[in-house]
């Protein structure tokens, strides 16, 4: 079970996880959090789960995580503005990476729009979702799942997912490392704030495919021809440029990158 004494006593943001909701057993913390009043979804507000019954991935499919082994957590956020959001979430997949990549010998990517991958296997994924009042951004709920100690996946997983414990043949304290994470998130964010280039510099080299040629799929259709992926810019739209080196950009459309 989670150690929310040991989590408590390592804590050592300002403000991210401090308002702080355990439970043994839930849905899904991303539901959770949507789901609490004004009153008790603080700026920096975490729901934690050892086991989800209803864990959500994204497009639509269910999050798999054996209770007790991994992180399964949601942050709620009041960013303001509903502007640059798609930086924020991959800030905080960031930070993720970091810490991933402080216990490992191989680098930790971040494969465009949410997954963290080792060694080419999703070793954590992020969930974002808004909740809008009218036109005006209410809260942000980023759900993270990070594999830790897992040490086998159901045969559908297998080939593509991974965890800390597989890559190392250790196990992790999850109380340390979900500090570490917070700590992170909480430097990148106050980055997002600024507007701050570094941390659009520091997402775009942790990006696989950043500066080759690629292919993408947009809203599910392949687009043809090949592109050079040159990463996110200031706004977090998608750069590109085409065979013909004309720059486009892409804001709001699904899009999925694949090497050539
Ligand atoms: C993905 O890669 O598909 C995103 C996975 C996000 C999973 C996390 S686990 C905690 C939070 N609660 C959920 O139901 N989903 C997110």
């Amino acid at each position: 079970m989670f150690d929310t004494q040991l989590f408590k006593d390592n804590l050592n943001t300002s403000w991210l996880g401090h308002n702080f909701f355990y439970f043994e057993e839930l849905g899904s913390t991303n539901t959770y959090a949507k789901s609490l009043n004004k009153a008790d979804s603080l700026q920096g507000s975490l729901v934690l789960a050892d086991k989800q019954s209803k864990g959500r991935g994204q497009y639509e499919r269910n999050w798999e995580s054996v209770p007790g082994e991994n992180l399964t957590f949601s942050l709620i956020l009041e960013p303001g503005s509903a502007d640059r959001l798609t930086i924020l979430t991959l800030a905080f997949s960031l930070a993720v990476a970091d810490v991933c990549e402080v216990q490992l010998k191989s680098s930790a990517k971040l494969k465009w729009p949410n997954d963290i991958l080792v060694e080419g296997k999703k070793i954590g994924g992020l969930l974002t979702e808004a909740i809008f009042n009218g036109s005006a951004l209410e809260r942000l709920i980023i759900g993270i799942g990070l594999n830790v100690n897992q040490k086998a996946f159901s045969s559908d997983l297998r080939d593509n997912a991974t965890s800390l414990s597989i890559l190392t043949k250790e196990d992790y304290s999850r109380e340390k490392l979900l500090t570490a994470i917070l700590t992170k998130a909480e430097f990148y964010y106050r980055l997002w704030l600024k507007k701050d280039i570094e941390l659009i510099k520091s997402i775009n080299k942790r990006l696989i495919g950043y500066g080759t040629w690629v292919k993408l799929d947009i809203n599910g259709c392949e687009k043809e021809g090949e592109f050079k992926f040159l990463g996110i810019n200031e706004n977090g739209a998608l750069v590109v440029l085409n065979k013909d080196l004309e720059v486009d950009t892409f804001s709001y459309e699904q899009i999925r990158i694949y090497p050539v």
